[in-house]
C-alpha cells in the first residue's frame, strides 16, 4: 500500500523503531485513550505493539500505521488496518488517538483515508470493524463513514459491536 497517506491536517506513514517513546507517552500509556483497549501497556507492551505493526506491515502491506499531525510534527495517535483472525479473511479498520487530540475530528479524518485505501490500492470487497458497546465516540465514527451494525461478536475474548462498510458500487463497478 503506498505511504505515505496524506491528508488535509495529517500523515499516516510507515512505522520506525524511533517511535517507540512518542508513540508511548501519547497513546499506549495514556489510561484515558486505553481504558476500553485492555488498559495502558508498560513500555515493553508498546514496544511489542510496535514490532507487531511492523511485521504485519512486511507481511501484507498493510498494519497499524502512526498518524502524525501536519501542523507540529507530532505522532498523535495511530489509524489503519489489521486481520481480525489470523487466518482471515477479514480485515479490520482501527484507530486510536492520545486523549490531548480527541474532539478535533482526526479519528474520521484518519479513518475515511484508510478507508479509501483499503477499497483502493488494496482492493478490498468490504472492511470491518469491531468495537465495545460502551465506546460511543468510535461508534460515531463508525457511523460518519457509513459502517452498519451487524450486531454482537465475541472477539479477543470479549463482546464486541461488528460493523462491515462494504466497497462503494462505483468502485466495484470499475474494480
Ligand atoms: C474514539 C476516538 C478514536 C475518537 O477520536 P476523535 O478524533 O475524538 O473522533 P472525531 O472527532 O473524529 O469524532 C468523534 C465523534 O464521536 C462523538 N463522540 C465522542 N465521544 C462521544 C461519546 N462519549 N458519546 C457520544 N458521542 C461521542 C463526537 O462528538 C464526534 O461526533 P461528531 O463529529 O458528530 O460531533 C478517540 O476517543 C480515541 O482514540 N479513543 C481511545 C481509543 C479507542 O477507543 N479507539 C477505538 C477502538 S474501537
Amino acid at each position: 500500500m503506498p505511504l505515505p497517506i496524506v491528508t488535509e491536517r495529517l500523515v499516516l506513514r510507515a512505522y520506525e523503531d524511533d517511535d517507540l517513546h512518542q508513540l508511548h507517552d501519547v497513546l499506549y500509556s495514556d489510561e484515558a485513550a486505553m481504558r476500553l483497549l485492555g488498559g495502558p501497556r508498560d513500555l515493553p507492551g508498546t514496544r511489542a505493539a510496535l514490532e507487531r505493526s511492523m511485521n504485519q506491515q512486511d507481511r501484507t502491506g498493510y498494519s497499524f500505521w502512526p498518524v502524525i499531525e501536519r501542523e507540529s510534527g507530532l505522532l498523535c495517535g495511530e489509524a489503519g488496518l489489521f486481520p481480525l483472525a489470523p487466518d482471515g479473511p477479514d480485515v479490520a479498520l482501527g484507530y486510536a488517538f492520545g486523549s490531548a487530540y480527541w474532539g478535533r475530528g482526526y479519528a474520521t479524518e484518519a479513518a475515511t483515508a484508510v478507508v479509501a485505501e483499503a477499497f483502493g490500492p488494496l482492493g478490498l470487497d468490504r472492511v470491518v470493524a469491531i468495537t465495545r458497546e460502551a465506546n460511543l465516540g468510535s461508534q460515531r465514527v463508525l457511523a460518519k463513514l457509513g459502517f452498519e451494525m451487524q450486531g454482537l461478536r465475541h472477539v479477543w475474548g470479549a463482546e464486541q459491536l461488528f460493523f462491515t462498510l462494504r466497497r462503494p458500487a462505483a468502485l466495484r463497478a470499475t474494480g
